[in-house]
């Protein structure tokens, strides 16, 4: 494969000097550069990054005049000169010319708010590759400099002008003000940022004295208030968790009206999605809140995880992320403790990632990236939540001191610096004593992990891949990785065993182990691995699942992992089934999860009608306990985990007609279209009883309401239930307006997410992405993270071999360099399911048959 082209290699950056002047009329903007650097070899040309950007005039060291010259593809622009340029200190000055675009990357614009709150937003998002087109840079993490940075802007428009540092003056002249901010420290292209727009906002100051504010558009400035207190005590815990200063003055987090992802880190200035940052108690519900606390953990932790100490080049991305993710868990499992955050991701993020990961299609942590401008494609659960999960084994294995001291050693030994995943190991092996390198080797530099099972006294491991068929395929090729895992067990009497570190295949099992009647492996799921269950086992702890003896994320990991291995064929669906409607009962949120969860895959993939019907039958009994006792009402005092299990319980008791059901969901709706109040935390719910069950009359309340609301979580939901409105022609309409100017870049992929979930419109969906394809490609082919979403519709919803090649033939036919693996990964997990049915029709016909003979 051929290697990217590092520029770093022949130019380094020292400091930037950048004096943009922009026309909020005209969307564009001037820029006065300015690149102090060394060259390392003589050269008449030299390379920068730069796309769509024109360059007006280039002069080196005050006297060699540039001309310069653009290759759009390899997003270079070289500069040659008449004479050779020696090696050594060089200065080179630009005049620029750029447009403030229409997208959400690089330099660009948004509007917000209607009526009287109606502005404009101009801001800037350059993570990973997208510096590029607001400067000529190299853009590359490795090439830190300063930046000095000034931004001119209209005075009559009343803007806020933000950047990553604090202000160092602020003066109007002419009716034009110019803001100049302090030099940042050394830093990475991707992490500068500058935000101008009007502002309200709130501001505290951290423990250490460090300036926190929030900002938001002027409707909003009544929601900052959690995020400020939220932040603040982010930031204490790090300063104390790292024992480094948070390096900058200030902090400032600022809520965006058009933003890609959930959030970003620059430094100093973050930035989010509105609703990753605001709350206000009418309208965010509990689970909203828990994200909007696990976006500021998550950023704070890149402060200095990213920001201060930052990856070499992308193939070591995980670094970043899935450090910030370990540490978001982290900073949120202190900060509120009985929200049980490391069980939250177990059943979330973790399963998630474990799901991801078994496809022969995943990727090594440390992933090769041929094509920077495939880049966003590694930002996935792999990267993010494999690695978190990593990390947690490995804190579980060094113990949090070690694990915490070794941290401090890297962040201080190589701060205002770059690293690869080695320099992490090599400071954790020091705090520790442990060869780490040795441990995490396998886990980092192979794809998947490991699923083990227990025979003979011993325990025995292999790649856990969910599909047989490509499973076979990995085995032919002559496959059998091992990895090291840290094991354990729950032993009855809530003992634990010894820990072992399994790092053969068939390490032998503790005694403890093999005497006890039950043992349930991997104490709250700390490793990042699988277990098959023999019948025997399954049977055994049937017992502490049904009395609840084990804890959440253990009740979790056992369904889960049944289900899981299911899927792969290595335990029947009747012994799933069976197990699955011996925990009808559960009532507690994260192993209800794995309840739910696992009955709805099973679902997903029984496409004739007669047998998905009686399958629905199963499906109303299961969703009948939680749905009684909870009902429609958050109560005084309830538990926190009853709150967020309601809306799941809600949910699929209208999936499955609960008889009642209905009737409240649409007299709730018809309340709240008539401008009556809707709990946010039954939100859901309401909106989706009223897509199932409603028509016509429904969607033109939901639609009426999105239009004139403005708390950003609201509108979202309205929007994605738009989309599940059953008719097709209604399906038709609201993936219209997804496309639509109504609805903004960032929500397109929430109006189309709606109508893949309802099974009866997957067709006309999957039409319509083929149909607007180029149209996708054409608003977020150029990045920003956008498109790497849609294989995933038709990848999640369809489970027929016919399908499967549909999807393949049509993405090969659209090949696009974001998209690779995602197609990949969509047509497997197609195949999969269809695999899956094909080899358990009549196990669950088994099932259905002794069910419905025992309701008689
Ligand atoms: N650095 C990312 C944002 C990003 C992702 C920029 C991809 C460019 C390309 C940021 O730190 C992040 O990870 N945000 C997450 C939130 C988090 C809680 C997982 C997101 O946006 O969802
Ligand atoms: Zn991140």
């Amino acid at each position: 494969m051929a290697e990217v082209r590092r520029l770093v290699k022949d130019i380094i950056p020292a400091r930037y000097e950048l004096a943009i002047d922009m026309n909020d009329q005209a969307f564009e903007f001037g820029l006065d550069e300015t690149i102090e650097f060394e060259l390392k070899r003589a050269s008449k040309t030299l390379d920068f990054h730069a796309l769509d950007l024109k360059v007006k005039s280039a002069k080196l060291d005050g006297k060699l005049e540039g001309r310069a010259s653009y290759d759009r593809d390899e997003h270079l622009v070289t500069f040659t000169f008449e004479d050779e340029v020696t090696a050594g200190q060089h200065t080179l000055k630009l005049t620029v010319a750029g447009e403030i675009q229409d997208s959400l990357h690089g330099f660009y614009r948004s509007e917000y708010g209607q009526g009287e709150h109606e502005g404009r937003f101009f801001m800037t998002q350059f993570e990973a590759i997208h510096a590029r087109e607001a400067f000529v840079c190299i853009d590359e993490p490795a090439a830190k400099a300063v930046f000095e940075v000034s931004l001119t802007v209209p005075d009559e428009a009343g803007y806020t002008v933000l950047g990553n540092t604090p202000e160092l003056s602020d003066v109007t002249r002419d009716g034009r003000r110019t803001v100049r901010f302090e030099p940042t420290p050394k830093m990475s292209t991707y992490l500068l940022a500058w935000v101008v727009s009007q502002l309200a906002s709130v501001e505290g100051k951290a423990k250490s004295g460090v300036m926190v504010r929030i900002f938001a558009t002027p409707q909003y400035a009544g929601q900052l208030d959690y995020a400020l207190d939220f932040a603040r005590r982010s930031l204490d815990f790090y300063e104390d968790y790292f024992a480094i200063p948070y390096p900058l003055p200030k902090l400032d987090l600022v809520a965006c009206p058009n933003f890609a992802s959930g959030a970003m880190e620059n430094w100093g200035l973050v930035t989010y999605r509105e609703t990753d940052l605001l709350v206000d108690k009418a309208n965010t519900s509990l689970g909203q809140k828990q994200r909007v606390s696990e976006v500021i953990a998550h950023e704070l932790a890149h402060q200095w995880f990213g920001n201060l100490v930052t990856m070499s080049w992308w193939e070591d991305l995980w670094l970043n992320e899935s450090f910030a993710s370990w540490a978001e868990t982290l900073t949120v499992d202190t900060l509120e403790p009985t929200w049980l955050w490391w069980a939250n991701y177990t059943a979330g993020l973790g399963a998630y990632a474990r799901e991801i990961d078994a496809l022969a299609n995943t990727h090594p942590i440390l992933v090769e990236v041929p094509d920077p401008k495939g880049l966003d494609e590694i930002f996935d659960a792999i990267s993010y939540f494999k690695g978190q999960g990593l990390l947690r084994m490995l804190e579980g294995y060094l113990g949090a001191e070690a694990m915490r001291d070794g941290l401090r050693l890297y962040l201080d030994r190589h701060k205002y610096g770059n690293t690869v995943t080695d320099d992490l190991w090599a400071a954790l092996s020091e705090a520790s004593g442990k060869d780490v390198a040795g441990l995490m080797h396998a886990w980092t530099l192979l794809p998947g992990f490991p699923l083990l099972s227990y025979e003979d006294g011993l325990v025995k491991q292999e790649r856990f891949v969910a599909s047989p068929r490509e499973a076979k395929k990995l085995a032919a090729a002559g496959e059998a990785p091992v990895w090291p895992v840290p094991w354990a067990a729950v032993l009855p009497g809530g003992r634990r065993s010894e820990k072992i570190l399994a790092d053969q295949d068939g390490a032998e099992l503790p005694e403890a182990v093999v005497s006890a009647d039950w043992f349930k492996p991997n104490p709250d799921e700390q490793s990042f691995v699988r277990s098959t269950y023999t019948e025997s086992i399954i049977a055994a702890l049937q017992q502490p699942l049904q009395q609840r003896t084990l804890g959440v994320a253990d009740r979790f990991g056992v369904v889960s992992d049944v289900w899981a291995t299911t899927a792969a064929g290595r335990t029947s669906s009747k012994a799933a089934l069976d197990l699955t409607a011996a925990l009808r009962d559960e009532p507690e949120f994260i192993a209800a999860l794995a309840v739910y969860d696992g009955f709805g895959s099973l679902l997903s993939i029984v496409e004739p009608e007669t047998e998905r019907r009686r399958l629905e039958a199963v499906g109303q009994w299961l969703a009948e306990p939680n749905f009684q006792r909870l009902g429609w009402d958050v109560r005084d005092g309830e538990s926190h985990f009853d709150t967020l299990l309601r809306p799941v319980a809600l949910n699929a008791a209208l999936r499955f007609d609960v008889p009642g059901a209905k009737e409240e969901a649409l007299k709730r709706f018809a309340d709240y279209a008539a401008g009556g109040q809707l709990d946010p935390n039954v939100r859901t719910p309401v909106l989706f009883g009223a897509a199932r069950y409603g028509a016509a009359e429904q969607y033109e309340q939901m639609l009426a309401l999105y239009r004139k609301e403005e708390a950003p979580h609201t509108r979202q939901a309205q929007l994605v239930h738009l989309g599940r409105f059953t008719q097709p022609e209604l399906a038709h309409r609201t993936l219209e307006f997804a496309l639509s100017n109504e609805v903004r870049l960032q929500d397109t992929v929430y109006g189309l997410a709606g109508v893949w979930r309802a099974r009866d419109n997957r067709e006309i969906a999957w039409q319509f992405l083929q149909d607007n394809w180029d149209e996708l490609v054409r608003r977020f082919g150029e990045g920003g993270h956008m498109l790497d979403r849609f294989p995933g519709f038709p990848g999640d919803a369809f489970s027929t071999h016919a399908k499967a090649k549909e999807v393949r033939e049509f993405f090969a036919a659209h090949p696009h360099v974001l998209i690779t693996r995602p197609v990949a990964q969509a047509v497997e997990s197609i195949e999969m399911r269809a695999d899956w049915y094909d080899r358990d029709r009549q196990d669950i016909a088994w099932f259905l048959d002794q069910w419905e003979a025992s309701r008689q």
